[in-house]
């Protein structure tokens, strides 16, 4: 069902927005059908908990609330978006997915991973990418290209970017780790390679991972 849901993940600033407007692009010239989507967000009910989730000014939000506003959010983006597109034979592009729950708020908060587990299994309704595009990046180049971007965007999302580098150091190392649990769905790009370079690498995977018909595949 999910073999042509195709997810982006990584730290801030590692060139997950840049590189999916790309892909998306080069697809749909091909003539594919491409939805491109996010988490949090995708959809305006996840776009309303996007809104909570990364607003600065919300620093109150314990772990345990915000694990479960990011499920909410995936509950309702998965119905409403994600399986309508896949129906039809589109291929979709997600933005951060699953793992960024198990990267962020596992490693990260340090909440219970077999619990996050279940939690994605009843959001998604085993609903998982068939590839995960992984780019990996060290935090300290990451955080400065998101936060030069921040400072120019004028939007109040930001809340993850305050984290300590400690943290983030922390989901990188659990984004490891999932790519070591499942290094058949998990593609990790070295994000330190030009926009160029992450486009191509991505491109070659793709290609070949996709199920669409033959005619529109070249
Ligand atoms: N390969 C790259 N090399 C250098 N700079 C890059 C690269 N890819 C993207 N950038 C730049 O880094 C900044 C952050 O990129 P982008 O917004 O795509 O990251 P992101 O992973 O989507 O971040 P976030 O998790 O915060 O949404 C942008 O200014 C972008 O132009
Ligand atoms: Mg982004």
């Amino acid at each position: 069902m999910g073999r042509n849901l195709f997810s982006f993940e990584g730290g801030e600033g590692s060139g997950k927005s840049t590189l999916i407007l790309k892909v998306a692009e080069a697809l749909r010239v091909k003539g594919i059908e491409v939805v491109l989507t996010r988490e949090p967000g995708g959809c305006p009910i996840g776009q309303k908990v996007r809104e909570i989730l990364l607003d600065a000014r919300n620093s109150e939000i314990v772990s345990r609330a915000e694990l479960l506003l990011y499920a909410a959010g995936r509950a309702q983006h998965v119905e409403e978006v994600i399986v309508p597109a896949l129906e039809r034979g589109a291929v979709v592009l997600c933005d951060r997915y699953c793992d960024s729950t198990e990267a962020y708020q596992g490693y990260g908060r340090g909440l219970d991973l077999t619990l996050i587990r279940e939690l994605n299994q009843i959001a998604t309704g085993g609903i998982y990418p068939q590839t995960t595009f992984l780019l990996d990046l060290p935090p300290e180049i990451g955080l400065g290209r998101a936060l030069s971007r921040v400072e120019t965007a004028s939007g109040k999302e930001g809340r993850f970017e305050r984290e300590s580098l400690r943290f983030h150091h922390r989901v990188r190392f659990g984004y490891w780790q999932l790519a070591a649990r499942e290094p058949r769905r998990m593609f990790m790009i070295d994000a330190r390679l030009s926009p160029e370079g992450v486009f191509e690498a991505t491109m070659k995977k793709i290609l070949g991972a996709m199920k669409v018909p033959r005619d529109r595949a070249v």
